[in-house]
């Protein structure tokens, strides 16, 4: 039986973490009723003790989602844990998520805590958080650098305290997929008492493996992902929503996990994620690039046209894109500019055809991007040629 994944989306706390993707209340309002358009089940709306706007963002928030939880971030102290409760408690239904970190880096440098500091701070916190709400997460920060004894304890004594999520960050994308696989397997051997908890991923991008990274930790038992939508983030951002979703569902008989996630929504969603923060997306990113199906090269084309599978693992429908595209340039073939200038209302002799797009391919060779007006003004004068 397929197990069900749940999908965590951060775009709104860790995305807006992203240099320059700063989004008014209005605007992650809007994008809140689009995540949960999208079917995502958990959204962290912000980190209310951060800004006064920040805090009305998730209280205006969680007044608006009727189906997807919306929880709020707060450092493992009473005022920020006491602040994320009032701005998420009249959501339907809420939660808060604390953190704080776990490596001796961080406890060292940033934090100046022993380790008995961090574990008495932990029990502390996630008691305070559950004697507000039904459910809590408790995350061990830079979880990946962290000695696994060590957090195991800090583990062992949030879930004594009642955490109903525990959450292993890989906070700077340090871990390569077998760590993030080990790491999860000694959570759920060391910790006791974690039948009913859920056990979640975070993972960072920064060597490219954010999402390799998710998939292994859901292999070893995670059940939780957190990701953000184009994969916004921290340096080089959080693991990408639509990727994990994507790779889950056209692989399912490799992984054999499912997602609430409402496909046909994806690019909608990567859309609006970019019209708001202005932060674009590369054209060869998976899933909700430019190209991502695209094909320019004519055997490509000739195969797409005969049948769509031969280059494509993946209905662009599915993800909400109306169709693939031809782009028409030097690698394209007669065969997909006999399709296009159809599309454009012409109907070609073959003599007309050749013509054409011999001028096209000189004109390609030449051109960076041959628009549809530059194919319509070569057959154009083609087809007035014919007709002296
Ligand atoms: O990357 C991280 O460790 C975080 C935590 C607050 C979960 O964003
Ligand atoms: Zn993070």
């Amino acid at each position: 039986m397929a197990e069900r994944i749940l999908i965590f989306d951060t775009t709104l706390r860790d995305g807006e973490q992203s240099p320059g993707a700063t989004m008014n209340q209005q605007e992650k309002l809007q994008m809140a009723r689009q995540l949960e358009k999208l079917g995502v089940d958990i959204v962290e709306a912000g980190f209310p003790a951060s800004s006064t706007g920040d805090k009305e963002s998730v209280a205006l928030i969680a007044g608006a989602l009727h189906k997807s939880r919306v929880v709020a971030l707060a450092r493992t102290v009473a005022e920020d844990i006491e602040t994320t409760w009032r701005a998420v408690e009249k959501a339907a239904f809420p939660g808060i998520h604390t953190f704080i970190a776990t490596s001796d880096i961080h406890m060292q440098h940033k934090l100046r805590m022993s380790r008995q500091e961090v574990i008495d701070r932990t029990g502390q916190a996630v008691r305070l958080a559950r004697s507000l709400s039904d459910w809590v997460e408790f995350s061990c920060e830079d979880a990946t650098r962290s000695d696994p004894a060590f957090m195991c304890q800090v583990i062992q004594t949030a879930v004594d305290e009642g955490a109903t999520t525990i959450n292993v960050p890989d906070t700077v994308g340090y871990a390569h997929p077998d760590e993030m696989s080990e790491l999860i397997q000694i959570v759920k051997k060391t910790v006791t008492g974690l039948e009913n908890v859920v056990l979640s991923v975070h993972c960072h991008n920064d060597l490219g493996l954010a999402v390799a990274n998710t998939l292994a930790a859901i292999k070893a038992g995670a059940r939780q992902v957190e990701c953000t939508i184009n994969g916004i983030g921290e340096r080089a951002g959080n693991a990408a929503l639509e990727e994990i979703a994507m790779i889950l569902n056209t692989r399912k008989e490799a992984f054999g996990y499912y997602t609430g996630i409402v496909t046909e929504q994806i690019f909608h969603t990567s859309r609006l994620v970019t019209s708001i923060t202005g932060i674009p997306v590369q054209p060869n990113k998976a899933i909700v690039g430019a190209n991502a199906f695209a094909h320019e090269s004519g055997i490509h084309q000739d195969g797409v046209i005969k049948e769509r599978t031969t280059y494509e693992i993946m209905n662009p429908e599915s993800v909400g894109i109306a169709k693939s595209s031809l782009v028409l340039g030097k690698h394209s073939g007669r065969h997909a500019f006999r399709e296009r200038a159809k599309s454009l209302g012409y109907i070609l002799t073959d003599d007309e055809l050749n013509r054409s797009f011999k001028r096209f391919k000189d004109l390609a060779d030449r051109k960076k991007t041959v628009f549809d007006e530059d194919i319509e003004a070569v057959i154009a004068e083609e087809v007035l040629r014919s007709d002296q």
